[in-house]
């Protein structure tokens, strides 16, 4: 079949390639022309596991092709994807303006009917506003008579195992229009997404709103549930317990199963904040409050505090004269994205405290160098007290601790030997329980996890440290439960 894929970002680029892999012929299109220029020149500008080699074998086959022109993607298609960002405006609110820029685009090139899909996550209602804005183009041009369907079909991948989910996805969600277009549209549905069903049938038909809804639905039922395991993580420290036990014991239950039970430091990326804060303001628009939702924000943002706070509880909270190694930037493994990443938070929070910090990245350092300088509002560099390095133990050189804030892979079974022979003070601040506390103990590092029994006692002062008490920097910092 014939298909446009409009973004080649994470999602965009990963359909684009995911459909021409089917034996579709697939273009993808993207406003930004360097963008397209990386994919010409045969690079892949996002980090995906297995994208690159999927797109090139794709692209060498001719089934696969990049452009910067909506004019040359709308001829070309029967079914268009919409797959650009819908990012937070300050109100909370999903920015839509790059959904109807695109929808308004394929009214002023589309000649004959087309089923435009939105992939994009956006609120209910979005659909009717693509279709408005498709018509009043049309319009524009005398073509009312011109039919098309908007098709809702949120996509429910994950970065970093973003195209085995694509491939195998769980279910299919499709939100059909009423009447002809619709029934068009659903035939042609049918057609392309017939290689997933053939096992069993993976597709959901339903309206156009309880598609766009079930997508916010599926990520704040995630977010709730890693905000549900990260406070319960403050009462295991306070208790006594293992969270990690207590995991295992509620994930066996069937009724609960074991995916997103993880506590750690806070969800981010580029998804569960900004979809749980638009479903918020989804409702305010209907005069509905979500409590739930609103407590599952509120208890990740705090989340993403507390290694600062627990760092602070032990070294104190002026850290000049402390050295910190960092290990993990992006918001999770396999992947180099770094929106609304932990990081952003504790690093600059470190720094601003006096510190001095070491971070590294399988993947991510660069990404991680141009949101920091972002976030700062200058070109990060080690005059700001931070350090890039390229490997795991060049972080640790001389530290005092260190923090692991991304559970890479590489991450899980380090040199211990060769990690206490680098560090200067055997610390481990672990925000994502990637190590076990009783192997901690007895390699002499003093271990502090989430949840993982205990909390650190105060450190007796750093001699190098200035004596200086500073009050804390962050006057709303959760009160972490005291040391034990
Ligand atoms: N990233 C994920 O894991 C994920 C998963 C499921 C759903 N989503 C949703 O999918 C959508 C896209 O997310 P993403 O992470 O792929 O975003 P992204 O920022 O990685 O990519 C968006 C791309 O769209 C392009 N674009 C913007 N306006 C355009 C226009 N008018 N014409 C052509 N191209 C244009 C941008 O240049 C960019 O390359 C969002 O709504 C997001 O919420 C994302």
């Amino acid at each position: 079949m014939k298909i446009a894929v409009v973004g080649a970002g994470y999602v965009g680029l990963v359909t684009a390639t995911c459909l021409a892999e089917l034996g579709n012929d697939v273009i993808c299109v993207d406003r930004d022309h360097g963008r397209v220029a990386v994919l010409h020149a045969g690079g892949v500008p996002i980090f995906e596991p297995g994208l690159d080699d999927l797109l090139q074998r794709n692209r060498s086959a001719e089934r696969l092709r990049f452009t910067a022109s909506m004019a040359v993607a709308v001829r070309h298609a029967e079914v268009i994807f919409i797959a650009v960002g819908t990012p937070p405006q300050e109100d909370g609110s999903a920015d839509l303006q790059h959904v109807l820029a695109v929808a308004a685009q394929i009214g002023q090139h589309m000649t004959e009917f087309k089923v435009v899909v939105n992939k994009s996550t956006v609120p209910v209602g979005t659909g009717r506003r693509v279709e408005q804005a498709l018509r009043s183009a049309l319009a524009d041009r005398g073509l009312d008579a011109l039919d098309f369907a908007v098709v809702s079909n949120p996509e429910f991948l994950k970065e970093g195992a973003a195209l085995d989910d694509f491939m195998r996805p769980d279910r299919i969600v499709i939100g059909l229009p009423a009447g002809e277009a619709g029934e068009a549209a659903r035939r042609l549905m049918t057609r392309l997404y017939a290689p997933f069903n053939r096992n069993h049938e993976r597709s959901l038909w339903m309206d156009v709103a309880s598609a766009e809804l079930t997508k916010y639905a599926a990520n704040a039922m995630l977010a709730t549930r890693i905000s549900f395991m990260n406070e319960m993580a403050h009462l295991a420290d306070a208790l006594g317990a293992d969270i990690d036990a207590v995991r295992r014991g509620i994930g066996s239950d069937s009724r609960i199963g074991h995916s997103f039970l993880y506590a750690g430091t806070g969800y981010g990326g580029s998804c569960f904040p900004k979809d749980t804060r638009a479903l918020v303001h989804t409702a305010a628009a209907h005069g509905l409050r979500m409590r739930l939702v609103e407590a599952t924000e509120s208890v990740n943002r705090l989340q993403k505090h507390v290694l600062v706070d627990r760092i602070c509880a032990h070294f104190g909270a002026d850290l000049r004269g402390l050295r910190l190694g960092v290990w993990g930037l992006a918001f999770k493994p396999n992947t180099d994205d770094m929106r609304d990443a932990p990081s952003r938070i504790v690093i600059p929070e470190l720094l601003s405290r006096g510190a001095q910090v070491l971070v590294h990245d399988p993947v991510a350092l660069s990404e991680a160098q141009r949101a920091l300088s972002a976030d700062l509002g200058h070109p990060v560099s080690e005059m700001d007290g931070l350090s890039f390095v390229e490997s795991p133990l060049e972080a640790l050189a001389d530290v005092d601790a260190l923090l692991v804030l991304t559970e890479w892979k590489c991450f899980h079974h380090p040199d211990f030997d060769a990690m206490a022979r680098c560090m200067r003070g055997r610390v481990i601040f672990d925000g994502r329980n990637l190590y076990d506390p009783a192997l901690m103990d007895a390699l002499g590092f003093v271990y502090q996890g989430i949840g993982r029994r205990g909390l650190l006692k105060p450190a007796q002062p750093v001699d190098a440290r200035p004596a200086a008490g500073a009050t804390p920097l962050r006057p709303d910092a959760q009160s972490a439960p005291s040391p034990a």
